[in-house]
């Protein structure tokens, strides 16, 4: 398959291409700094992006920034940041790829854990996933020709709670977060979250 791969120089993004890539498929690296590069918070970047990598069989967008504030500390930017950027990036990817998205092709974008479960400084990232969820599951019923559309939600990755200070070894690392990837492409579900094996939070 010929996939695009949005985020692919990042923690988790890297990892799922080269999942893909060992499984034989075809990946595009897709970021700012890639050639051809894309900004998702720039509509017209998204156009021109699609207007060089043409048709595909999957779109994975494994990028996207939101705020980790407290609700009271954000800034008039910090909000409209995360919606921008990994709410309405990720949507205007999907949407503006769905042109280039082969039949029986698979969108496949990223949420997160804290939809469900939040956390102190979460409120734009526990906003952004619950709404990039509804968008799944919604725009799913409009999609025709066998195309789908899937959201993943990691929970913490392994060396992004290193990094920020926390204990690594309750959480899968980037490499057992790919997984959940390579699961929403090759099966045959549809407008339905997709969660790391051993990581689906209760009542989800
Ligand atoms: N890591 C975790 O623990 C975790 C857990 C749950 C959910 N998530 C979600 O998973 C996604 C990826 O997380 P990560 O930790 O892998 O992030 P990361 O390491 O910071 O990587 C982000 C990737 O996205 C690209 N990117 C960022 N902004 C972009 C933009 N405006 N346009 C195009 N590309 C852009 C970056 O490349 P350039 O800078 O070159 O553009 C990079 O390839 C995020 O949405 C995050 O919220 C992460």
């Amino acid at each position: 398959m010929k996939i695009v791969v949005l985020g692919a120089t990042g923690t988790i993004g890297k990892a799922v291409m080269e999942l893909l890539q060992s499984k034989g498929h075809e990946v595009i690296a897709a970021a700012r700094s890639t050639s051809p590069s894309i900004d998702i918070t720039d509509p017209a970047s998204i156009d021109r992006f699609y207007a060089q990598v043409g048709e595909v069989d999957a779109i994975v967008s494994v990028a996207g920034e939101a705020a980790f504030v407290q609700v009271d500390k954000l800034t008039d930017e910090q909000v409209q940041l995360s919606i921008n950027s990994k709410l309405l990036g990720q949507i205007n990817m999907v949407r503006k790829g769905l042109t280039r998205l082969r039949p029986n092709g698979v969108a496949v974008i990223t949420g997160g854990f804290l939809a469900y479960i939040p956390a102190p400084q979460t409120a734009m990232i526990a906003m952004v996933n619950a709404g990039l969820e509804g968008f799944t599951k919604a725009a799913a019923l409009d999609l025709t020709e066998g195309r789908r559309i899937l959201i993943v939600h990691p929970p913490w990755v392994a060396e992004t709670a290193a990094a920020l200070g926390m204990d690594p070894s309750p959480w899968p690392n980037a490499a057992k977060t790919a997984e959940a990837y390579l699961t929403a492409i090759e099966g045959t579900k549809t407008g339905k979250p997709i969660f790391v094996e051993g990581f689906t939070p209760s009542g989800s």
